[in-house]
């Protein structure tokens, strides 16, 4: 039976560390569903459609990854696509907690999901979509961190948001 992974997040916008992850288990699953997830408890800067729509194009090349998006509780949505594998990145020990809190969680509600960590290459361990966006609200250079297609609608949407500060 394929092995599919499940890598969930908000994606608000995908980053190159989110990528290298991406890449990576690619190459350990037979398929890797890249589920972006629709918090009704948050205004992201980009809307479900969106993020889904960026991360398709920055993983066009990936015959085997597939983009999503999904609501409610992220074992029920593997269950519904009859996978056992939820793919996380860690960046470093501060991201452990909420991690650890969160595998527990999920093993508690689905005993025979696994959670797998993947450490996330050096060279993207301090990158996330809020320091993205913090940075970028001030005009910082983001270029390298995020894909080129997405830096110039970052730029835009923050201004239309009027959070360029
Ligand atoms: O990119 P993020 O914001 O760190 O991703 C967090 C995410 C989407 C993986 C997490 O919030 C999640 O799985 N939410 C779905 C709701 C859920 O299942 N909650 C209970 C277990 S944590």
């Amino acid at each position: 039976m394929a092995e599919i992974a499940v890598y969930p997040g908000s994606f608000d916008p995908v980053t190159n560390g989110h990528l290298d992850i991406i890449k990576r288990s690619n190459n350990i699953f037979d398929k890797v569903i890249v589920a972006v997830f629709n918090n009704p408890t948050k205004r992201p800067l980009f809307d479900m459609e969106e993020r889904v729509e960026m991360l398709e194009r920055a993983v066009k090349d990936y015959d085997s990854v597939e983009v999503d998006c999904f609501a409610g509780l992220l074992t029920t949505y593997l269950k519904e696509k009859e996978a056992k594998v939820i793919v996380r990145g860690l960046r470093a020990v501060s991201d452990f907690e909420s991690e650890f809190q969160m595998a527990s969680m999920n093993k508690k509600l689905a005993s025979d999901i696994e959670t797998i960590f993947m450490m996330t290459s050096t060279e993207y361990a301090y990158l996330s979509s809020s320091i993205i966006k913090e940075v970028a609200s001030f005009e910082g250079c983001v270029r390298d961190l995020i894909p080129e297609f997405i830096v110039d609608r970052l730029f835009e949407r923050l201004k239309e948001r009027d959070q360029l500060l």
